[in-house]
C-alpha cells in the first residue's frame, strides 16, 4: 500500500488490506490499461476510481449522496471519508444481500464512519421509486443489469441535482464482458448514450480505462428553478 498517496486510503481502515492489479482480475482489452489499476477484491471498485470519486465530492460539497451495490462497504468508506473532510453530507447506500449488508456495516464500524452512512437492506429500483427529497450525488454500482433503470429514474424522476458517477462504463467491456452477459451491458451503454441527450444532463465525461466510469452532470428543472 505504501505507492498509494491517497489521504482517504491512509485514513481508513482499508489502508491494511491486501490490493490486487485489476489486469489479474478481470478480463481487459490492451487499451483498457488494467495493468496500472488496483482493487480489494474483485467486486469493488478500483482504488484509483474510488480516489476520482473522493475529489468529486471533496469539490462539489453534496449534501445528499446515493450508492447503489454497497457489497462489503469500500466505496462506502471511500465516500463517508469525504463526506467527514467535507463537514457535511450523509451517504445512503443501497444493497439487496442482507449479509453483504451486515459485513458492510461491520467495516464502516471500524472506519469510524457509521454516523455517515446509513446502509439499507433493499432493492435499488423500488427505493429510487419511493424517494423523496433530492439527491446530489450518486453512485451508480449495483447489478449491471438495471444500473441504467436507476440513472433514468433519478433523472426523469426529478430527483437527481448533482453529479452521477456510473461504473463499469468501458466501452470495450462490450467485447470483455466480466460478470454481467453481452445484453446486459450493451443496455447499460445503450441507455447511458441515449441520456446524455436528455434535456436535464448539462454534460458527461467518460474514461474508458480499467473498467470505466462515466460522469453525468445532472440539474433537476425542480432544483434550479
Ligand atoms: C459491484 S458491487 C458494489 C461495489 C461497491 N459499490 C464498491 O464500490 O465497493 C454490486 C453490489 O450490488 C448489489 N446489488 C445487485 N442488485 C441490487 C439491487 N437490485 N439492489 C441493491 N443492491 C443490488 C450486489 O449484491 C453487489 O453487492
Amino acid at each position: 500500500m505504501e505507492k498509494f498517496r491517497f489521504p482517504w486510503l491512509n485514513e481508513t481502515n482499508l489502508s491494511g488490506l491486501p490490493v490486487i492489479t485489476e489486469r489479474d482480475i478481470h478480463p481487459h482489452h490492451s487499451w483498457e490499461r488494467a495493468e496500472l489499476f488496483h482493487s480489494f477484491d474483485a467486486g469493488s471498485t478500483e482504488i484509483e476510481f474510488l480516489n476520482l470519486i473522493h475529489a468529486l465530492i471533496i469539490a462539489t460539497k453534496p449534501l445528499r449522496c446515493l450508492e447503489t451495490g454497497t457489497f462489503l462497504g469500500m466505496g462506502a468508506i471511500c465516500i463517508a471519508h469525504a463526506l467527514r473532510e467535507n463537514g457535511t453530507g450523509h451517504l445512503t447506500t443501497l444493497e439487496k444481500d442482507p449479509q453483504l449488508c451486515d459485513k458492510a456495516r461491520a467495516a464502516l464500524q471500524q472506519s469510524g464512519m457509521s454516523d455517515l452512512v446509513s446502509v439499507i437492506c433493499t432493492d435499488s429500483l423500488s427505493f429510487i421509486d419511493n424517494l423523496d427529497d433530492p439527491i446530489d450525488f450518486a453512485f451508480i454500482d449495483s447489478h449491471p443489469s438495471i444500473r441504467h433503470k436507476e440513472l433514468s429514474k433519478l433523472i426523469n424522476n426529478g430527483i437527481l441535482n448533482g453529479l452521477a458517477v456510473c461504473h463499469d462504463t468501458s466501452r470495450l467491456r462490450v467485447k470483455f464482458p466480466i460478470f454481467e452477459s453481452r445484453v446486459d451491458i450493451e443496455n447499460y451503454m445503450n441507455t447511458l448514450d441515449s441520456l446524455t441527450k436528455h434535456p436535464f444532463v448539462r454534460g458527461t465525461l467518460e474514461f474508458n480505462i480499467s473498467r470505466g466510469v462515466r460522469i453525468f452532470q445532472v440539474v433537476s428543472p425542480f432544483m434550479s428553478g
